[in-house]
């Protein structure tokens, strides 16, 4: 019998519940957590929508030197909470119209806490039957719930970037490498995902959009035959169904039909629109959704979730697992069951995104949410009236999914940088500047269901002012 050395006896020396904390003291810092989250919500309205701090001040406040000993946990909750966490975009702010917004609910949130204590997995299905069982419903409600083609399957995913990227190494291993055609609205995230993932530069196609911002079938037959006539391999088309400046959809049933003539893949990028399709108004904006290839939305934006989750769903199926599954000695005692998850995408471990909007749809029901994306695409509709009445501006392009462009009758492109930024510093409001085909526009995304009227009055009103001020 061999002895156990003096390091091993040190290393069992240490006690046990070195890490643990007692059942009252976690009660207590849980509920200080809930009380602050809930101060948060409640009083969201009277806070500034955005807070970008000094890097100098942040970094003192956050940093030093590597803590060597603890500190009062109740203490650093309130730094996270007073300053590192007040110094950022609150997506969740009625008054946040930039960019694009994440308003989301309180289910949705205890999903996401309830996951987290309980360190979920959806991984394999031997070590996360529960969790994946939950993805393959939730994936399922939200496929029916927008019209999608009834044989997809998905995965969710961290975002929008990952999802898409995920369904062109889906796309590329189901049709070879080959010629990749996007448009000049097509979300930025996407050629810098292709370029990483070794696509060339020069079997990438970006169209120049029609103008209404859409991807001309016109465009794209010619592209698509003049690479054929050259030799090249036509492969994939990437339409979007909202993009993230107009909120215009690509003409998916014209390109649906290119891609079945010519054999491509259609991805169709609905990482913000897609959720429209929930509601009546919203499906009639994005028809021929059922015709993608694969398609990806991201409920951290319009459905109400907490950032991380973007699902993506695939048509044929099998073809996820095709393209990423793996099976090292390590995972086979817990492989091989009803699904496996950690198969349908480049991640292994992963938390269940699932909880969170499972326990969004069982609250609230498809109706509430339909009613809640339904009412994101009246606000824009209303901004636009409200632009429509002012003299001093114009709009751009009309409410689509929630987003309106407009810009002052009689100012330059820095007017509207230097408006949107003076709102934004105020911190009554938070807007984007953007340029469309060149002109520098002001732009209001609306998706927030507890926005008011008058905030939208109000925040038109100060830009009208700013505008003609500046
Ligand atoms: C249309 C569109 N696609 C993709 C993305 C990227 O999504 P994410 O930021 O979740 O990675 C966005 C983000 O705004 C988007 O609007």
């Amino acid at each position: 019998m061999g002895k156990l050395s003096a390091q091993t006896q040190r290393a069992l020396a240490i006690p046990e519940n070195i890490l643990a904390l007692d059942a009252d003291q976690m009660r207590r810092l849980g509920y200080e957590v809930v009380d602050r989250v809930i101060e948060h919500l409640t009083t969201i309205r009277e806070q500034r929508a955005l807070t970008t701090g000094d890097k100098d001040r942040l970094t003192a406040q956050l940093g030093g030197q590597i803590p060597q000993q603890g500190s009062s946990i109740s203490e650093n909750l309130a730094i996270l909470a007073d300053i590192a966490l007040a110094n950022q975009q609150h997506g969740d702010h009625p008054r946040y119209f930039a960019r694009v917004p994440g308003p989301s609910s309180y289910p949705a949130i205890l999903g996401e806490w309830l996951a987290t204590g309980m360190q979920s997995v959806a991984s394999s299905w031997g070590g996360g039957s529960g969790p994946s069982t939950l993805e393959t419903i939730t994936c399922a409600w939200l496929r029916d719930g927008l019209g999608l083609a009834p044989s997809c399957e998905g995965v969710l995913l961290s975002g929008g970037s990952m999802a898409n990227i995920t369904a062109v190494i889906t796309a590329r291993a189901h049709k070879g490498a080959g010629i990749i055609y996007l448009s000049d609205q097509t979300h930025s995230s996407i050629k810098r995902g292709l370029l990483a993932i070794g696509q060339p530069a020069d079997h990438i196609r970006t169209l120049a959009t029609d103008a209404n911002f859409r991807l001309s079938p016109i465009d794209l037959k010619a592209a698509i035959e003049i690479d054929l006539e050259s030799g090249l391999h036509p492969m994939l088309v990437i339409a979007t169904a909202g993009t993230t400046n107009t909120g215009a959809v690509d003409d998916l049933p014209a390109l649906a039909d290119l891609c079945v003539s010519f054999n491509l893949w259609l991805h169709v990028d609905g990482a913000y629109g897609g959720p429209a399709a929930l509601c009546t108004t919203g499906r009639s904006a994005l028809l021929g959704l059922e015709h993608a290839d694969s398609f990806v939305t991201d409920p951290h934006k319009w459905l109400f979730q907490p950032y991380d989750i973007a699902c993506l769903f695939v048509k044929t199926p099998g073809a996820l697992e095709r393209t990423f599954a793996m099976y090292p000695e390590y995972l086979k005692d817990v492989a091989g069951g009803a699904v496996e998850m950690q198969n349908r995408s480049l991640e292994l471990t992963r938390r269940s995104r699932a909880v969170k909007l499972w326990l969004t749809f069982r609250s609230y029901g498809l109706q509430t949410l339909a009613a809640a994306v339904e009412r994101g695409i009246g606000l824009a509709e209303y901004a636009q009236y409200l632009v429509e009445q002012d003299e001093r501006l114009k709009v751009v392009t009309p409410a689509a999914l929630g987003i309106v462009t407009f810009a002052g009758v009689n100012s330059d492109a820095d007017d509207h940088v230097r408006a949107a930024a003076r709102l934004t510093e105020d911190g009554y409001a938070a807007v984007s500047s953007t340029v469309l085909k060149g002109q520098t526009v002001l732009r209001l995304c609306t998706i927030n269901p507890s926005t008011t009227t008058d905030d939208i009055a109000g925040t038109i009103a100060r830009l009208a002012q700013f505008l003609t001020r500046s």
